[in-house]
């Protein structure tokens, strides 16, 4: 099992600049496969602000190692105020503030010592529409890698990554052609080429195949399923089918008039294995909403 410890974060560029030749950590991958419910995240009593609007309230749950799982629930509920916390993404949002905590292998991710750099390294993010820079195929990989520090062999790493993103037999022969010259699809599969490169521990999925058609969307989402055996990846979803086929747990969030809030608060409703969550839902909240009998 890959050690993670307060120390591996707050000491970042020392463990990037000292991290080992490629194998070794794919071997360290592999043994993380044993059969197990490690958790990754332990969400304990989660609130967050934008300002002095509550935007999600006192959350608790535990992610799961090496599984899907899936963040649902209707518009505004807070799915992407709560990805966000997982990578500390809401840092870059001004007015944007976290009480409770959330502990990753145990480390508290708002530890003043914890580096939100290198938690962004270890948890990377694939969001709703493809970005990828405006960079050939071949540097939209090399990027993260390259200021990360990344001393071993350059095109081996572009060739795993784009395989590992079910894309590499499609880009062989163009990877010096700009990113954006793909197709959305391609460039969503180039996205999280990008992610795995930096050799994450994390992938968070925000809505990732809504600007996708159906063909690519399959696509992503077997993609998904290959990568689960050596990532843990958590993603909201607006659709139920996809929550459904893709993840292993779901927790559903609503939005709720709270006494205290003008504006409604996100609460987490139900957390619970999918299969659960979609044929025997415990509170009928989650059964109206996955019925699609929410308004
Ligand atoms: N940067 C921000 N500043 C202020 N309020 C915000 C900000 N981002 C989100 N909110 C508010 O927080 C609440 C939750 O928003 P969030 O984007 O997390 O919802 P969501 O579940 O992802 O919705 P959707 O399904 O539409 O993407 C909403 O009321 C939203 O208006
Ligand atoms: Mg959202």
């Amino acid at each position: 099992m890959k050690a993670m410890d307060a120390g591996t974060l707050t000491e970042p560029r020392e463990g990037l600049h000292a991290r080992p030749h490629i194998e070794v950590e794919v071997q360290q991958q592999s043994e993380r496969q044993l059969p197990s419910r490690d958790v990754v995240f332990s969400i304990r009593d989660l609130s967050v602000y934008y300002g002095g609007f509550k935007a999600v309230r006192n959350v608790s749950l535990d992610i799961f190692q090496n599984q899907i799982t899936a963040l649902i629930g209707p518009s505004g509920c807070g799915k992407t105020t709560m990805i966000r916390c997982l990578n500390r993404m809401n840092d870059l949002i001004e007015n944007a503030r976290v009480d409770g905590e959330v502990l990753y292998h145990g480390v508290n991710l708002y530890d003043k010592r914890v580096d939100a750099v290198e938690v962004r390294r270890r948890i990377g993010m694939v969001f709703q529409r493809p970005n990828p820079f405006p960079k050939s195929i071949y540097d939209n990989i090399t990027f993260g890698p390259k200021i990360a520090g990344f001393k071993g062999n350059m095109d081996e790493l572009v060739e795993q990554s784009l395989q590992k993103a079910a894309l590499w037999d499609e880009v062989k022969d163009r990877l010096k052609e700009s990113a954006w010259s793909l197709s959305g699809g391609q460039q969503q599969r180039l996205c999280i080429a990008r992610c795995v490169a930096v050799q994450p521990d994390v992938i968070l999925m925000d809505e990732p195949c809504s600007a996708l058609d159906p063909i690519a969307t399959a696509r992503v989402e077997d993609l998904m399923q290959d990568l689960k055996s050596e990532y843990s990846i958590v993603i909201v979803t607006h659709n139920m089918q996809q929550a459904a086929r893709v993840s292993e747990m779901t927790a559903f969030f609503t939005a709720e008039v709270q006494e205290d809030q003008d504006r409604r608060t996100g609460v987490l409703v139900e957390y619970d294995k999918t299969e659960q969550i979609f044929t025997n839902p415990s509170d009928e909240r989650t059964e109206n909403y996955v019925t699609g009998r929410f308004g």
